[in-house]
Order: structure tokens, then C-alpha cells, then sequence
């Protein structure tokens, strides 16, 4: 066993990676605290702390039919449970990319090996970068923030001169308890550049809209 592990310092990601290789992906009922947005977090349910609650990712996969987006870009890949979810709302459209940006190597590699043995491979480009300096061509109709929290401000002001106004950007994370993101989430809006939803899940989420350029 490594001295980071004794230690306990090693990083959660890593630890949850371990966790989904001696068990796979086990459906557990969400345990984030209760909020007051959302006092029942155990009724929704979660493959693991890091990955989307399941209903977050069954909302994305219907958001991407519904919507019909040509360009994702998702921040904080993870294992890639999201992307994957993500791609099969492209394939059963039957067009479209996401790109989704993982900055962590290790990570990054199990990402790519998941992605690689999923059915929509195809439809996903994986960055090994960060979402600060990924730079993406052309037009985001869906912009799904979920790397790491503090920087999810940042990163949204950086690729929403990109967002399409008639696209939607999603902010993980953004409950009352998490604060951070709600927190951007709100200040963005205040300063004009987006309107926003917060939906009650366990961890929050914001659905939000750019300003410039709506009619
Ligand atoms: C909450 S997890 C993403 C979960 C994933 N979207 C899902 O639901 O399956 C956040 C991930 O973002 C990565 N990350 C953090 N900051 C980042 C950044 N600035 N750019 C790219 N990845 C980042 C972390 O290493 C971590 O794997």
C-alpha cells in the first residue's frame, strides 16, 4: 500500500476509482444531507459520490433528445458515467459531439477505458486538460459544468461567449448546502449574463440560459 493511501491523502477521486473497481457501479439511495430544497436526498439514488445522481443523469440524456444539441461540453469527466449518458441521448438523436475535459491523468485514463468499451464511444471526444485552457471550435449548445467547484464561475464565463443563446448550460452541485456553485450560479445571473432555475436534487442543479442574444 502506497504512503499517500496510509495517509490518507489520497485524492477522493482516486479513492472512488478503487471503490468502482472492486465492486463496479453499485446503485446505492443518495447520501448527501438534506437540505431545504430537498429534504429526502435517499428517495433519488446515486452510483457514488462523484458520478451525477442516476435521475440527474436520466435528465440529461432526456434534455440532449429534447433539445437536440450539435456541441456538449461537459467539464469533470470522472469515470465518464455522465459523458456516456450524455452520448446516448446523441446516438438516439442521431448526430452531434460532446467533448468532455478530465484534467487528472489517472483519471483521465480510466475515463478512456470506460468510454472505450461503452456503445457511444463514437459520439464522445475526451480531453486530457484542464476546462480553464481547453479551447473548443465553434458554437456550445449545451454546456454541462461539473469539474471542480470552485471553479465552475470561472469556467462558465469563459466558454459562454461560445454558449449559444438558444442553448442551456447546466451547473452541478449547486444546492444550498454546497453553496459555492448556487453561489456563482446567483451572481452570474445578478450581473445580467444568465437566468437561472435551480432544481431541488440532492446536490442542486442549475438550469440556466445565457442572456445576450435572447429574443
Ligand atoms: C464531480 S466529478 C465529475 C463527475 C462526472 N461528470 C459524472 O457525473 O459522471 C469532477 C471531476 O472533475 C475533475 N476536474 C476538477 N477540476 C477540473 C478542471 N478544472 N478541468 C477538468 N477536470 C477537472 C476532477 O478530477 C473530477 O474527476
Amino acid at each position: 500500500m502506497s504512503l499517500r493511501r496510509i495517509f490518507k491523502k489520497e485524492k477522493q477521486e482516486h479513492r472512488i476509482l478503487r471503490q468502482i473497481e472492486r465492486t463496479g457501479d453499485a446503485l446505492q439511495p443518495e447520501y448527501h444531507r438534506a437540505t431545504p430544497e430537498c429534504p429526502h436526498p435517499e428517495r433519488w439514488s446515486m452510483f457514488d459520490s462523484m458520478t451525477a445522481e442516476v435521475e440527474v443523469l436520466e435528465f440529461l440524456r432526456t434534455l440532449v433528445t429534447t433539445i437536440k444539441p450539435e456541441l456538449i461540453v461537459e467539464t469533470g469527466t470522472f469515470s465518464g458515467v455522465s459523458t456516456i449518458w450524455l452520448a446516448e441521448g446523441l446516438k438516439a438523436n442521431g448526430r452531434g459531439k460532446v467533448i468532455s475535459c478530465e484534467f487528472d491523468p489517472v483519471v483521465f485514463a480510466k475515463a478512456k477505458e470506460r468510454i472505450g468499451q461503452s456503445a457511444v464511444a463514437g459520439w464522445i471526444e475526451l480531453r486530457n486538460e484542464s476546462s480553464l485552457e481547453m479551447k473548443v471550435e465553434g458554437k456550445i449548445d449545451l454546456l454541462f459544468s461539473d469539474s471542480d467547484m470552485p471553479v465552475r464561475e470561472q469556467e462558465v464565463r469563459r466558454f459562454l461567449p461560445q454558449v449559444s443563446p438558444y442553448g442551456v448550460i447546466l451547473m452541478h452541485d449547486a444546492s444550498s448546502h454546497l453553496k459555492v456553485v448556487r453561489e456563482a450560479a446567483l451572481k452570474l445571473e445578478k450581473e445580467g449574463l444568465i437566468s437561472v432555475v435551480l432544481l431541488p436534487t440532492p446536490r442542486g442543479l442549475v438550469v440556466a440560459q445565457k442572456r445576450e442574444g435572447r429574443k
